[in-house]
């Protein structure tokens, strides 16, 4: 198939784009390069010796989606594109609402005007709110805390309204748990911009001496160790989890929410014990008051992703701990 991957410069889209030219698809990218690179398509292409042409450009740019699509004559879409901060969507809820909401209406407008039907889209955990049983699964209640987490609530309501109305329509929303891990390349990974708000890139930075000392949002949780529990999935699983669900698509017109994670949970003091294990550093760390906003557990059920796109997480909490470190001090990465 000819794929369009939305934001296929950033953190997940460019292990999805690997995935794809790997498994024979042909891709194009089309990003603002507003929290990535362009020579990330340069390594895209390095690894996989095929054509990972790059469009600079924004997905509200109706007009150009649709003449991107017509010139590599896509079938379907890949959309990763959006603005993903917590805590930044609190800060700026219009650009949230505009790079994330009206960016996937421009590009649902571009598909209609197209005729491509299909599209496997980034959705989140974050749309179950807080945790009401685990583990979680598709018909947990959804629910929204912060703009960020409403804004792909929305997305989420759109494309189901929008496969109500034709049965054209193949939309899968990804809700992916905790992503983190590396190519093994070290050509791709992870590359937050200033201080880390995820736990694994800091905890990487702090193993390299680029920051001082861990801060564990809460040790008073009813976890096993009083930390934080979350389900943590290879970047890589995650990635061929994408395939499984392209071809999934193609078959199952409709609109479907599924689980991308592993189905276990690790604490934050796990994953401390797991990257100094897997680094061979010392990763100092301090307690401190729980993060607003953060809940004691969320891991996945995957039961559904397991039957219907016959895929499973494979790789283990310690090769993403020694992937996310080679890509951390590999040439690659920009500290
Ligand atoms: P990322 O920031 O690394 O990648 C997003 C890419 O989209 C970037 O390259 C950015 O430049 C581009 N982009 C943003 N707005 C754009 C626009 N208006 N037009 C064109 N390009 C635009 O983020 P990621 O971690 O790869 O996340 C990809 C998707 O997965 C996002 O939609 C995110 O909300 C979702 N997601 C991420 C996580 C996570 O923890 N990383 C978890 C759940 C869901
Ligand atoms: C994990 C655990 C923290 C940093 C977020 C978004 C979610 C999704 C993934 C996009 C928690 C603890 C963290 C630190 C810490 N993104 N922690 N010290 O909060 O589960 O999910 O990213 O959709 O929407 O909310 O991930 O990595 O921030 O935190 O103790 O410096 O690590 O309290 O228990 P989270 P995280």
């Amino acid at each position: 198939m000819n794929v369009l991957l939305t934001g296929g410069t950033g953190y997940i889209g460019s292990h999805a784009a690997v995935c794809l030219l790997q498994a024979g698809h042909n891709i194009a990218i089309i990003d603002n390069l507003s929290n990535s690179q362009e020579l990330v398509a340069g390594r895209i292409e390095n690894i996989t010796q095929k054509k990972a042409p790059l469009i600079v450009g924004d997905i509200c740019d109706t007009n150009l989606l649709i003449q991107t699509i017509q010139e590599h004559r896509i079938d379907a879409i890949m959309h990763f594109a959006g603005l993903k901060a917590v805590g930044e969507s609190n800060a700026i809820p219009i650009s949230y609402y505009i790079n994330n909401v009206q960016g996937t209406l421009s590009i649902l407008n571009a598909m209609d005007q197209t005729g491509v039907s299909t599209m496997v889209f980034s959705s989140s955990a974050t749309v179950y709110g807080e945790p009401q049983y685990l583990p979680i699964d598709e018909h947990h209640p959804t629910s929204a805390t912060n703009p960020y987490g409403r804004s792909k609530l929305h997305i989420e309501e759109i494309l189901s309204d929008v496969a109500k109305s034709d049965k054209k329509w193949s939309f899968i929303c990804l809700r992916y748990f905790n992503p983190v891990g590396a190519h093994h390349s070290m050509q791709l990974g992870e590359q937050p911009n200033g201080v880390p708000n995820n736990l694994m890139p800091y905890i990487a930075q702090v193993a390299h001496g680029i920051r001082a000392q861990l801060s564990i949002f809460g040790n008073d949780y009813l976890t096993t160790d009083g930390t934080g529990v979350r389900d943590y999935i290879h970047v890589m699983d995650l990635a061929e989890g994408h395939l499984c669900a392209l071809d999934y698509a193609h078959q199952h017109p409709g609109w479907h929410a599924i689980n991308l994670g592993t189905g276990t949970g690790h604490s934050v003091l796990e994953m401390v014990t797991a990257f100094a294990s897997a680094s061979g550093m010392e990763i100092p760390y301090q307690f401190e008051p729980r993060r607003s906003g953060d809940v004691a557990s969320c891991y996945a059920k995957t039961d559904k992703a397991n039957k219907l796109l016959q895929w499973s997480a494979k790789r283990s909490l310690e090769s993403m701990c020694t992937s996310t470190w080679a890509w951390q001090t590999g040439e690659f990465s920009q500290k």
